[in-house]
């Protein structure tokens, strides 16, 4: 029997082989393997199988299906702490990383035909995710502080006038993916004004939030509206670990109890939830304080390289914080064929289009640079460089290539 003739006409598109990463890896949201703190997760691991290993015996440990008590409460905390949000922990339900966050948000709260807004550039998975249950979404443009306000305003006038509301406006306000911009908190509270007058929920997406080294960290969206009309998204992915798959959604349980029927896997991994629960309360602070130096100083390496082998022709912001930045090239650049071509010569980036609906897209990149160490950086980018120069004469010298 020949399974595959048997699926469904609108399956997915089969997955290609895992080959590896390529060389000069500035793709995906993976952070930096030295500051992963494996002895201390060692020493939680330790710990925690100590005191509570027999819990494993029951699922969600016997927590109950939001997830591992003691971390939630430390999230809870966290976020009273550094993010001005109150929240309890029976309001936070501990998630497989942001992205079940995403397709919980999305099985909850969508239909196909259904709209939504989204920021015009923005992250790639959930773009795919939109495009997967047939929902329409319209980009709100975006200046160096996030969505633009009159833009906003405007696609919300015209949507009403056509009678369609917006199913929410997802946001990512703190490191926006990928511009790695900050959302001034003025500008957040004007976007609250709207949202509410035009009765459209916030999803709110934060993930990057505790990697911001440029400028005070602003209050939430989620706690300038004290919970309504906002569903709030985080991870221990960028500040810890992506592998971990340790995520969070927070909303007021009114809310939560209607997303958290669609949550069916009968619990995310409780090994690193317990494992966290340990580490974090000692740990998380001092961590995060540390690899937002590190990165910022890794931001700085890409950036020179940026400016030594793209000179003028690299027209980026230096990002607020993060592991990512946004570069726009000449308008006859093309990304697409710029990242085949670099594929080719074992070195990943993400082209625009993948990442946005802006019109200058298919001449702008994404690269991320957790990842790869000071001197793959440095070559990657004088790689990629080089790459662009044969094919599209940008940029313009190459004395120093
Ligand atoms: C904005 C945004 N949201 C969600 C995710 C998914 O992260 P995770 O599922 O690892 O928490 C990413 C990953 O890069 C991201 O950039």
């Amino acid at each position: 029997m020949n399974i595959t003739s048997l699926l469904p006409s609108d399956k997915l598109a089969p997955a290609g082989r895992w080959t590896g990463f390529q060389p000069f890896n500035f793709v995906g949201g993976h952070n930096d393997a030295s500051f992963v703190p494996s002895q201390a997760f060692q020493a939680s691991v330790s710990r925690a199988l100590e005191t509570d290993g027999h819990r494993l015996a029951a699922y969600n440990l016997g927590d109950g299906p939001l997830g591992h008590l003691g971390l939630r409460q430390f999230i809870a905390g966290m976020l009273h702490r550094r993010a001005g949000m109150s929240c309890s922990e029976d309001d936070v339900l501990i998630v497989s990383g942001s992205l079940q966050a995403l397709d919980l948000v999305n099985q909850t709260m969508l239909r196909p035909g259904d709209t939504v807004l989204i920021e015009a550039s923005t992250y790639a998975g959930v773009m795919s995710r939109l495009d997967r249950m047939g929902v329409h979404y319209h980009g709100v443009p975006l200046d160096d502080d996030g969505m633009d306000i009159t833009a906003l305003a405007s696609l919300l006038e015209e949507l009403a006038s056509q009678n369609i509301r917006p199913r929410y406006l997802y946001t990512i306000p703190s490191v926006q993916n990928p511009t790695g911009s900050v959302m001034p908190q003025e500008r957040r509270k004007q976007i609250l004004k709207l949202a509410q007058r035009y009765n459209v929920p916030l999803f709110e997406d934060d993930c990057y939030s505790d990697l911001v080294w440029e400028g005070d960290r602003p209050a939430t969206f989620y706690g300038l509206a004290d919970g309504k009309g906002v569903i709030y998204c985080g991870s221990f992915s960028k500040s810890l670990a992506p592998a971990l798959r340790v995520g969070y959604l927070v909303a007021p349980w009114e809310v939560l109890s209607h997303i958290l029927p669609y949550k069916t896997d009968a619990g995310s991994g409780a090994l690193e939830q317990m494992v966290l629960a340990d580490f974090c309360p000692e740990h998380y602070e001092d961590h995060v304080t540390a690899l937002t130096q590190h990165l910022a100083q890794k931001c700085d390496i890409i950036c020179a390289a940026l400016d030594r082998y793209f000179g003028a022709s690299a027209d980026y912001k230096r990002p607020k914080g993060g592991i990512f930045v946004w570069v726009t090239l000449p308008s006859h650049v093309d990304s697409v064929k710029l990242a085949k071509l670099a594929g080719a010569d074992g070195i990943s980036i993400n082209p625009g289009p993948d990442w946005s609906i802006a019109p200058e897209a298919p001449h702008q990149f994404r690269l991320c640079f957790g990842y790869p160490d000071a001197a793959i950086i440095e070559e990657g980018v004088m790689r990629l460089a080089n790459i662009c120069q044969q094919e599209f004469g940008v940029p313009l010298a190459i004395d120093n290539i």
